[in-house]
């Protein structure tokens, strides 16, 4: 047993020299935390999400509350989501100067001037027919009318204080789009991370109560991606790239790491992937009921995203990890 066959097990005896020799360390500075705020509710207000034990839409007092004892934690970024009191067939309150999100926005930049804060762009949440873009009276996505209420809304967000936009509505050419308007309107530094490989897939589903945002009729499957497509990753990568994305993200994460893989091998661009509400979900269930080990697979699933090449995660762990102290 003298040689290649045991340099595992020899490599592996000591806890010190298997710590020494990891390959993948998961870090706070990896780990980006999101929050559903809703606009207009009683100042303490917290409503827990069913499908989503220990996650809830916030008041912006609370909001402020719960991401002050994630920051004192160690949280170094978070992505906003908002619920808007009103919808309307053109999302109008997605990209109004006082919406749920720039509200939030300017809030959290003057209590945490370090936190880094990304927003969502999209219409979804904004929209009474719960689409991610504009639709005809046939219910069709209108891919380009809708180009520049998404570069609106970047704008609005931008113009609050984010740190950085993040578009997820999938539509063709909306990099492109948000990058001319914020650089003509001096956000030519703010960076812009794309939900480049987003695919159409049934793990939203208890986001979409979080987020009030379930389309009223059809599906999404005409924008975002088809569940087995992985070359097409590769494209909308692309065409993402060539607009001027500074960061790519994959979503899902964890059903989706041959993608996120192929596209670390290709692209130099750094890289974030989404632990959606669905994956957390799975988690959380199979923990309540005593079937996983919730700490030890919840830790290891966002290793795994790392090791398969992200260099940012989106999670609904990120709190709860760092307010127990579980890396290393
Ligand atoms: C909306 C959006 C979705 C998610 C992030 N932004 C849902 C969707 O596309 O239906 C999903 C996040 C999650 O499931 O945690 N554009
Ligand atoms: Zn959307």
């Amino acid at each position: 047993m003298g040689g290649t066959f045991y340099r595992g097990r020899r490599l592996r005896r000591a806890a010190g020299l298997r710590a020494m020799l990891r390959e993948t360390v998961l870090r706070a500075e990896d780990l980006i935390m999101p929050y559903f705020v809703l606009e207009g509710g009683q100042s303490k207000f917290r409503a827990p999400i069913g499908a989503m034990p220990g996650q809830c839409q916030l008041s912006l007092e609370s909001l402020q509350e719960e991401i002050g004892a994630a920051v004192e934690a160690g949280l170094r970024s978070c992505m906003i989501f908002g619920l808007p009191v009103k919808k309307d067939e053109r999302g109008t309150a997605a990209y109004a100067e006082n919406g749920v999100v720039q509200t939030a926005v300017r809030r959290l930049k003057s209590a945490f001037p370090r936190l880094v804060v990304i927003t969502d762009v999209c219409l979804c949440a904004y929209t009474a027919h719960g689409h991610c873009g504009l639709v005809t009276p046939e219910g069709m996505v209108q891919n380009d009318a809708t180009l520049p209420l998404l570069a609106r809304t970047a704008l609005s967000h931008a113009q609050a204080g984010a740190d950085m936009v993040a578009p997820s509505d999938m539509m063709d050419g909306r990099v492109a789009a948000i990058r001319r308007i914020l650089d003509d309107n001096g956000f030519a530094q703010l960076p812009v991370l794309s939900y480049a490989a987003k695919y159409a897939s049934a793990y939203y589903g208890p986001f979409r109560e979080a987020a009030d945002s379930a389309p009223r009729f059809g599906d999404r499957k005409s924008y975002q991606m088809d569940p087995g497509n992985a070359r097409e990753a590769l494209r909308e990568a692309a065409a993402d790239t060539a607009e001027g994305a500074d960061i790519l993200m994959v979503k899902p994460a964890g059903p989706y790491l041959d993608v996120l893989r192929a596209l670390r091998d290709r692209s130099d661009l750094p890289l974030a992937a989404y632990q959606v509400s669905g994956e957390y979900s799975m988690i959380k269930a199979a923990g309540m009921q005593g079937w996983i080990d919730e700490t030890a697979v919840m830790l290891e699933s966002l290793l795994s995203i790392k090791r398969a090449g992200a260099d940012l995660i989106l999670s609904y762990f990120t709190a709860h990890i760092l307010q127990n102290r579980l890396l290393p």
